[in-house]
Parts: C-alpha cells; structure tokens; sequence
C-alpha cells in the first residue's frame, strides 16, 4: 500500500534495527483517513471470502480490526489481555509469549461471540515474531469457526512471525513489508 509505506519513511521514527515507532499517525495519535483506508485495504484483499467476523487484540489491533469490519459490514471482537470482573468461565484462552516484555500473557475470547458457523480474518499492526497471532488462530481454531486469513498493517520481514504462520498454512496479507530497516534507512520487500 503506496500510502502507508510514503506515510512510514515521512514519519515513522526506526528506533534500533528491530523496532519501527508510528506513533504519530498509526499507534498513539491516529491517522483516521488512513486507518479507514487500511481497512478498506484489507476489506477488498478478503472480498471473495465470506468473512463474518474481524478478530483482533486490545490495544493497538483495535483501530484497525474496527475499519476493516465497517468495510465488510461485519462485527468485530477484540480478544482481551486480562480477565475481567464481568467474563465468565466460558471463554476461548491461548498463552502468549511476548518476547518484548519476556512474558507469557492469556489472552480470551467469550465463546459465544466465535461459532463453528463463522469465518474469521484475524488483524493486527505489527507481524513480528507472530506470538500474539498464532495465538488468536490457536482461538479460531478452537471455536471451529474457518479462518480466511491474517491481515497485517505492518510487517518486519526479517523476524519469524511471516514464517510461523506459514507453517500453519495461513494466508497472510501485510500492507507494508519491511525487509531490513536501521536508523534513517528502511527497504520494503
Ligand atoms: P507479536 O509479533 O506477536 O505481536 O509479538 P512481539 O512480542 O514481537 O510484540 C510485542 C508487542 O510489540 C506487540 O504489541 C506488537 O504489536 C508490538 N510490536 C512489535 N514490533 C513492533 C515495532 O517494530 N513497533 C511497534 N510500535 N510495535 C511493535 P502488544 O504487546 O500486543 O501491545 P499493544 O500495543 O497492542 O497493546
Ligand atoms: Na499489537
Ligand atoms: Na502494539
């Protein structure tokens, strides 16, 4: 997507040759004309596929998982990093390993919201090592429900995540691909 990369050299900020900021316009403060259109991105990537849900996690997926679903005219759920006083027992759970923060977090979904009957696309903001995702597909796969694919806003190549879902033969759509990056040098793939 011409708009997001000219967007990510004109303002994304490359902190160390791993980790890319955007919070000027994608993370932090947000960029809604961008984001629609990044939905509208996805949207048409899944067009033929018979979606009924958008499937994402709090915090940062949120945006984009909510412009994806206005496009698809569709709902959209976002899967819950910490238990609350309100969800029952009846939830969908995958442990998490953030490499990040060097932790394992659940994350949830209630299960009445994922049915055997649904067809699931799965977005996030960044594919980097994949953790968070292959844990949201370990959810859809435990609902029954059919998973389309995964729809990444941004993605860094050169970390495993592109290749852990592979290996799950999930279909994988990213906006952005960066093959390397340092401070003041990015290339897309
Ligand atoms: P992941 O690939 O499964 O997301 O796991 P990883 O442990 O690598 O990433 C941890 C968190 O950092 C994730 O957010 C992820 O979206 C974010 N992240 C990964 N690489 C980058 C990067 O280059 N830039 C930025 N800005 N973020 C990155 P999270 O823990 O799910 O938190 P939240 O922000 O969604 O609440
Ligand atoms: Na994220
Ligand atoms: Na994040």
């Amino acid at each position: 997507m011409k708009r997001l990369q000219d967007k990510i050299r004109q303002e994304g900020l490359i902190l160390s040759d791993k980790v890319l900021k955007v919070d000027s316009f994608l993370n932090h403060q947000v960029d809604t004309e961008l984001v629609l259109a990044i939905g509208e991105e996805f949207a048409a990537a899944f067009a033929g596929d018979g979606i009924t849900k958008v499937l994402t996690i709090e915090a940062s997926g949120i945006q984009f998982a909510m412009a994806t679903a206005i496009a698809l005219k569709v709902p959209f759920i976002y899967a819950k990093k910490k238990k609350t006083l309100t969800q029952g027992a009846h939830v969908y759970a995958a442990d998490v390993y953030s490499f990040t923060k060097e932790e394992a977090y659940r994350v949830t979904v209630d299960q009445s919201f994922l049915t055997p009957e649904d067809t699931v696309l799965i977005v996030d903001d960044f594919l980097a090592t994949g953790a968070a995702l292959v844990g949201l597909a370990d959810i859809v796969a435990q609902s029954g429900a059919s998973l389309a694919g995964v729809g990444c806003v941004i993605e860094k190549s050169f970390q495993e995540g592109r290749s852990l879902l592979e290996q799950r033969s999930i279909r994988i759509v990213s906006l952005a691909r960066i093959a390397s990056m340092s401070p003041g040098r990015i290339s897309f793939a």
